[in-house]
């Protein structure tokens, strides 16, 4: 795991951009893994200034989204298809037969898994996958316990998770979806690539059990510590339970040239 600690989430998030641009850039057909939630907005724009002020090409890119919430249309404004529609799609040149979100109307919830899982294997499999993870340390929406051998399934929320979301629903916990399909941990290790993103001290005890706790199914993002290639970007506020943070700062200030943004 590379840790890369920025003093704020702005930094932070344009240094996870160039990463995700310097991809696109040299395979312009990359597949990339997407996250919803308040984290990834940042790197989503820069991504569009990158669009619009450089040119960077999406034409090519395919996508699969994390997970989507059962029961909501994806009219629906806090469907995770139309957060990924108002933050990043409608103002890249992506094509849209290349974006792939799980249908949380589906009435066959395993055979809509199941092609998930298949639509991602005929894609090439995810080059890379951005990440955000939950308080209580969950990636998708993989909650504590869950397999790490799990692929795209139905879950359900936690009630820590729940409560964590209602900020989206007017604060109101008993609108939030109770149930989501999500990709699996299994899933999100077989991307080549990973690249989490945490910011703000209410995440700074759940990215230190990630980092440098035991990989434990309890903290379902610690199995990022077995991944070959797992990016970690965060704040000083994130940062903050990190033993090793002088460690991580030092490794990164001493990055040869060649392997930045790589
Ligand atoms: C969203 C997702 C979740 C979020 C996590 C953090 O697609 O998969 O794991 O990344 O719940 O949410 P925020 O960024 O809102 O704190």
């Amino acid at each position: 795991m590379e840790i890369i600690i920025q003093q704020n989430k702005q930094a932070a998030s344009v240094a996870a951009a160039r990463v995700v641009a310097r991809l696109v850039s040299e395979k312009p057909d990359a597949v990339l893994g997407l996250a919803t939630g308040s984290t990834p907005l940042p790197l989503y724009a820069e991504l569009i200034r990158m669009h619009r002020e450089v040119g960077l090409d999406f034409s090519a890119v395919t996508t699969f989204n994390l997970d989507e919430y059962v029961g909501l249309e994806k009219e629906h404004e806090q469907s995770y298809h139309s957060f990924m529609w108002q933050n990043l799609f409608s103002q890249i040149n992506i094509n849209p037969d290349k974006i792939h979100i799980p249908d949380g109307m589906t009435t066959d919830v395993p055979a809509c898994c199941a092609a998930y899982e298949q639509a991602i294997v005929d894609a090439g499999g995810i080059d890379l996958q951005i990440l955000g993870i939950g308080s209580d340390g969950h990636i998708g929406f993989n909650e504590p316990t869950s397999s790490f051998a799990s692929r795209t399934r139905i879950k359900t929320l936690t009630q820590e998770t729940v409560a964590d979301n209602a900020r989206f629903f007017d604060g109101d916990e008993s609108k939030v979806p109770r149930h989501c399909i999500t990709m699996g941990i299994g899933t999100i290790m077989a991307a080549r690539s990973n690249i989490m993103l945490a910011f703000g001290g209410g995440k700074a005890e759940a990215i230190a059990a990630m980092v440098e706790g035991p990989v434990a199914a309890m903290v379902p993002a610690s199995i990022l510590q077995h991944h070959r290639n797992a990016k970690v970007f965060i704040d000083d506020a994130a940062a903050a339970q990190l033993k090793r943070a002088d460690y991580y700062r030092w490794v990164y200030a001493g990055k040869p040239d060649w392997q930045q943004d790589a």
